[in-house]
Order: structure tokens, then C-alpha cells, then sequence
């Protein structure tokens, strides 16, 4: 009884630029691009990113929406669709079910993560953002503990969150994602923009955040510290798993990839690099270690909403932002999955969101009491929640960027390539040198070097 639901397409090239761009912008620029920062040693590894990023993102984001324009269906169907049309192994749809696994994996700590943002929003409200100066330090990181002390807080939030993407997915992609993202963008960016603005002319520390950022001090650069940048790449941009592939199979065919790839991913790092700024001045000023991990943000940002006036309402409206960036995003993370059990399976897409979704869940349980119960236990010295983050985002993501890349460098016809890219012949063959030999040596380096 396969009822074949019809394909739905968004409604102009930039309603797709706002939802692929809701989609790479979320809690990875704003919560963890500073904290593994702060972590890696600052300037270097931020070159190394923005490299990455430009070199070997960039391209993969391209291929990524023209394989699923082209293909016209999930990444699994896409993929195979390709394969078959292109002559080759039917095997390379296994790289859209490697991405369903990947996304299952995301979302469920994603969500638990997402879930601090709205425990945050509570707090703002409530007025928990108030101490004075020399206090304000040790009251918010206390508060940060007190948080993840609890399993039944994160539990309760980690399931609100859920519950909310779900809502959304299972309206569908046009309707849920366009008018929330429309409306979040320009907020966020204004938002953030006043806190660097506020941490500039009024921490003093300013300058010393500035050159953690940009002055690379390439001998604090360890192999592990290149294969996070690179992985980081990949998780920032929604890469490696399909959900370029998934957006780009609602995408009409006269819009041009290459130039709303561009958009996404300057978008994308601008968002990146303004928390990166708002967050450092802080951190130094209040003399918090960059080091942290990933409370970072949940304890810098909370200190400085103590000290501004209407500190509070402004904590909540940036809680709430930092919300719906995450929605706008893990909505992305279920669309593969529920695109294929829609389209190429004929379930109902609430079912289908369902399905996904509570997986997701159940897993999350494990990430939310990594924090208090399951502190204690760890595996290569990582906890339950910093191996899945590794896992994903160091290792499958890269490993469904490289064979991405490899599958349309090498394996689609340059014809194929060709009708879909209306780019100059000099764009063209750089982008095609890039996902033959720079995207897949580069990560294949990388994935090796740091691992081992
Ligand atoms: N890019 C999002 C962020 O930065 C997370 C995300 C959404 C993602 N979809 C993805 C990461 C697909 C990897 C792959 O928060």
C-alpha cells in the first residue's frame, strides 16, 4: 500500500537559503564552535577550520545539494538513483544509510544539549541572572552544575526539545522551517552583534580575545586538534550525513547551487566567529578557562547578562534564539530519514517523524546522564556524551564527506556534473579538482593522522 506522496519543493531559491542556512546554523557555531576553541589552543585551530571550511566544505556543500536536486529523492534513493544512472555499484546508497545512523546518533544528544537552551530560557526568566560583579563568576558556573547535577531537569528538557521537533517535521519542510528562519537570522545576528559590542567596550579584555582567535600559534596544533577542526567543518555546514542532499531534493532547478552554497557558508562562519567573539572577552575578563568544555557558553554569557541592564529579558530572547537556531537545525538532522520512509516506503510523515525521533530519544537518555549518573564511567578516557560527539563528528561525518566527494568527483558523468552547475569552466574544474583529490586526500589524511 505504498501511497506516493507528492514531492513538495520550497517556494523560491530563498526560502532554500534560509532553511539550509537554518540548518548549518545552530548550536555548532554558537555553543560548540567556541568551546572546542577554547579547548584546541584558539587561532590555529580556528585557520584550520576556516581552511577547511573554504577548501573542503564548501565543495562537499555543493555536491551534497546538486546529488540531491539531481536524484530528486532521499539521500538513500538519491544516492542509488545516481549509482544506477551513472552505471556504477548500487553499494553507494549504503553512504545515505550510513547518514540516516549518523543523524540517529546527532540527534540524540543534540537534543539534550538544545535542552540546557530552554532550562536557560526558565532561568532568565526567574531571574537567576542576577549577582553582583565578583560574584557573578562563581553563582553562574554554579548554576551550570546544579543543572547537569540533575538527571530528571535534562531528562524533562531533553524531551520538551524533542517534542518540539518533532511538531515540526511532521508538518513538513516547507511550512515549518521558511517563516522561522525568515524571522531568526536577523534576530540572532543582531543579537549577537550587541553582545560583541558589549563584550568590546566594556570587559577590557577585548584585545586578548581577539588574539586567541586570529593569532595562529601553530605549535599548539596536535593532530587531534586538525581532525576536530575538520570534523567541526562538516558538523557547522550540515555535512556528511545528507542533509544538504535531503534540502537539496526540494530544490527547483533554475536556482543556482553555487552561489547559495556561498551564502550558506559565509552565513554560517560569520555566526561562528561574532559568538566566538561575544564569548572569549568574557571567559578572560571573568577569568573562566577557555578550556572548559561545554558549559562554556552556559556559564560566560549568563555573567554578562548580570551585569547589563534588562539582562534578564535580553538572557531569555538570546536563549530563545539560540533555541530556535537549534530547532531550525534538528529538524535537518530527522528530514533524511523521514524523507526516504515517506517517499520511498509510503509511511505518514508524522509516523515516519515518530519512528526517528524516539530512537533519537531513547539514545539521549544515555548523553543526559553522562552528566551526573554515568559520570564515572568512560571509554578511551570519554564519557558516554563526548564519545558519540567524537564518533559523529570526527569520524562519520568525515568519512561520509570523503566518500561524497569521491562519489561525485569520480563517479558521476561530468556531463551530469555539468547541467547541474552552470558555473565558468575555471569554477568548475577547481571544484571537481577539489572533490577528487583535495576533499578526499585532505580528510583521508586527517581521519588517519589523528586517530592514530
Ligand atoms: N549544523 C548544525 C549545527 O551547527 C547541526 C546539524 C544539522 C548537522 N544537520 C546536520 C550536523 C547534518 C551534521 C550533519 O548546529
Amino acid at each position: 500500500m505504498a501511497t506516493q506522496t507528492p514531492h513538495p519543493h520550497w517556494s523560491s531559491r530563498l526560502a532554500f537559503v534560509l532553511a539550509a542556512t537554518g540548518s548549518a546554523v545552530g548550536l555548532g557555531n554558537i555553543w560548540k564552535f567556541p568551546y572546542i576553541t577554547g579547548q584546541y589552543g584558539g587561532g590555529a585551530f580556528v585557520l584550520v577550520y576556516l581552511l577547511c571550511v573554504a577548501l573542503v566544505g564548501i565543495p562537499i556543500l555543493i555536491a551534497e545539494v546538486l546529488i540531491g536536486r539531481r536524484g530528486g529523492k532521499s539521500p538513500i534513493g538519491s544516492m542509488g538513483g545516481l549509482a544506477r544512472e551513472a552505471g556504477v555499484s548500487g553499494l553507494w546508497s549504503g553512504v545515505g544509510w550510513l547518514g540516516v545512523v549518523t543523524a540517529l546518533l546527532i540527534l540524540s544528544f543534540y537534543s539534550v544539549i538544545a535542552g540546557w537552551a530552554l532550562a536557560y530560557i526558565g532561568y532568565a526568566l526567574t531571574g537567576e541572572f542576577t549577582a553582583a560583579p565578583s560574584q557573578a563568576a562563581p553563582a553562574m558556573e554554579a548554576l551550570h552544575a546544579g543543572l547537569l547535577a540533575s538527571p530528571g531537569l535534562l531528562l524533562l528538557w531533553h524531551t520538551l526539545f524533542m517534542a518540539l521537533t518533532v511538531a515540526i517535521v511532521a508538518r513538513g519542510v516547507r511550512q515549518g522551517l521558511e517563516r522561522a528562519v525568515r524571522l531568526l537570522m536577523p534576530g540572532l545576528f543582531v543579537l549577537l552583534l550587541g553582545l560583541v559590542v558589549y563584550a568590546a567596550l566594556s570587559t577590557g579584555a577585548f584585545g586578548r580575545a581577539l588574539a586567541f582567535l586570529f593569532r595562529p600559534d601553530l605549535s599548539r596544533l596536535s593532530g587531534e586538534a586538525v581532525l576536530v577542526a575538520v570534523g567541526h567543518a562538516f558538523f557547522t555546514l550540515s555535512l556528511g550525513l545528507g542533509t544538504m542532499m535531503a534540502y537539496g531534493s526540494y530544490l527547483p532547478r533554475q536556482v543556482s547551487i553555487a552561489r547559495a552554497a556561498f551564502s550558506i557558508a559565509i552565513l554560517d562562519t560569520l555566526v561562528a566567529l561574532l559568538a566566538g567573539l561575544a564569548i572569549f572577552p568574557l571567559v578572560f575578563a571573568h577569568g573562566l578557562a577557555p578550556g572548559a568544555g561545554p558549559g562554556l557558553i552556559f556559564v560566560s554569557l549568563p555573567i554578562a547578562f548580570a551585569q547589563i541592564p534588562a539582562g534578564s529579558a535580553v538572557g531569555a530572547v538570546f536563549f530563545l534564539f539560540l533555541l530556535i537556531a537549534a530547532l531550525t537545525s534538528s529538524v535537518s538532522l530527522l528530514e533524511p530519514a523521514v524523507e526516504y520512509l515517506c517517499e520511498e516506503r509510503g509511511r505518514g510523515r508524522l509516523a515516519a517523524t515518530l519512528a526517528v525521533a524516539v530512537a533519537a530519544w531513547l539514545l539521549g537518555i544515555g548523553s543526559a546522564l553522562a552528566f551526573n549518573r554515568w559520570a564515572g564511567f568512560a571509554v578511551f578516557g570519554k564519557g558516554f556524551f563526548d564519545l558519540l560527539d567524537f564518533l559523529t563528528a570526527n569520524i562519520l561525518l568525515p568519512v561520509g564527506g570523503l566518500l561524497i566527494a569521491l562519489f561525485a568527483g569520480w563517479r558521476l558523468r561530468r556531463e551530469t556534473l555539468q547541467q547541474e552547475l552552470a558555473v565558468g569552466a575555471r569554477g568548475f574544474a577547481l571544484w571537481r579538482w577539489s572533490l577528487r583529490y583535495l576533499a578526499p586526500l585532505g580528510v583521508a589524511a586527517t581521519l588517519l593522522y589523528g586517530l592514530l
